[in-house]
């Protein structure tokens, strides 16, 4: 079997260690693997397979000889040097919001449009965690009958904020528990005990990015520039996995259980949902896994076609490193 030459850009951080262990655990046929981060971490040793290996700084010269190279270091460093990558024959694999919306880049969801890869001209975009998991859940739907409208509420986990933002929480729960004072560095707010109706930065229409990626990018997945889609995102005291209340309406009357079966049978979707036992998605369990778990399947009772789903799913592995390494698969595939 052919083996490759994978970077990963931001090793260090919450996604790029992900990535590395979703590479190791799926056994992606890797050749050698360059770590690489900021001038900070250069020399840092961390493991692959049991061996390990230094990270460089990231320079414009860090991709000679990379078939694929993986970035989550933020859209400012991927505009910068995923040019370099491609320059130097490598094939981009972007978690930034640099390249998502840009024509002439796919952004990709394997289980719903693996064949836009096809397209791609040096760079593919990995989208954004919460859209990621809302549209494996929305696909199956959609097969039987057109979305017309996806109303959204998130409930999304620090560690989509990179590694500060974990310790951000964990720090300022410590010290609300032992009445010592807290700092917010990364969040405006306290973000312990509290819920922060604010994810990124805010546009001038009073929506704020994650809510607009959300809408641009369903639309651009799952190619239906028609479809609506209004969301509100909010940030809570969760380190990992990603909530969301789906409110769906469809063009034609979609019975439950004929929603239900779809759900059940889509790739990358497990249903849990059992009311009588009080089962249904949880973060906690979605932890470590690489599903996008369904739960509280129901009717919408106040329109004629409209069903409810809340839909969770691990922001670090499907959300954006599994996600990443499955569009490495389908790409040596
Ligand atoms: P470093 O650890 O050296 O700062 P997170 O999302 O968890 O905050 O992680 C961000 C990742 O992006 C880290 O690996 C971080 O490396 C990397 N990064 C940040 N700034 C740069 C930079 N200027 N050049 C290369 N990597 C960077």
């Amino acid at each position: 079997m052919k083996e490759y030459n994978v970077a990963i850009v931001g090793a260090t951080g919450a996604v790029g260690e992900e990535m590395r262990k979703v590479l190791e655990q799926r056994d992606f046929p890797i050749k050698d693997i360059r770590l690489l981060a900021s001038e900070r971490s250069a020399g840092r040793r961390l493991t692959f397979k049991r061996v390990g290996i230094a990270v460089a700084e990231l320079t414009e010269d860090s991709f000679e000889g990379i078939d694929i190279a993986l970035f989550s270091a933020g859209g400012s460093i991927s505009k910068k040097f995923a040019p370099f990558a491609v320059e130097a024959g490598a094939e981009v694999i972007d978690n930034s919001s640099a390249f998502r919306m840009d024509e002439e880049v796919p952004l990709v969801v394997p289980e719903i449009n693996p064949e836009d890869i096809q397209e791609h001209k040096g760079i593919i975009a990995n989208p954004n965690c919460s859209t990621i998991q809302m549209v494996v859940a929305l696909k199956p739907i959609y097969d039987i009958s057109r979305i017309i409208r996806v109303v959204v509420s998130t409930y999304q986990a620090v560690s989509g904020t990179g590694k500060k933002a974990v310790h951000e929480l964990r720090e300022q729960t410590k010290a609300l528990l032992s009445d010592g004072s807290i700092k917010n560095e990364v969040y405006p707010h306290q973000i312990a005990f509290n819920v922060l109706p604010h994810i990124d930065v805010f546009f001038e229409n009073g929506y704020t990015k994650e809510e607009m990626k959300m809408v641009n990018e369903t639309q651009k997945i799952m190619h239906d520039p028609d479809m609506k889609v209004t969301a509100t995102c909010a940030r809570v005291p969760v380190f990992v996995g990603h909530s969301e209340a789906v409110n769906i309406e469809t063009e034609e009357k979609i019975p439950l259980e004929k929603a239900r079966c779809a759900l059940e049978n889509a790739p990358g979707v497990e249903v849990v949902d059992s009311v009588e036992e009080n089962l249904y998605p949880l973060p906690v369990i979605s932890k470590g896994k690489d599903l996008c778990y369904v739960g509280r399947i129901r009717e919408d009772e106040s329109i004629e076609n409209g069903i409810n789903l809340w839909v969770v799913s691990d922001n670090l592995r499907k959300g954006a490193a599994l996600n990443a390494v499955q569009i490495a698969e389908l790409l040596i595939s």
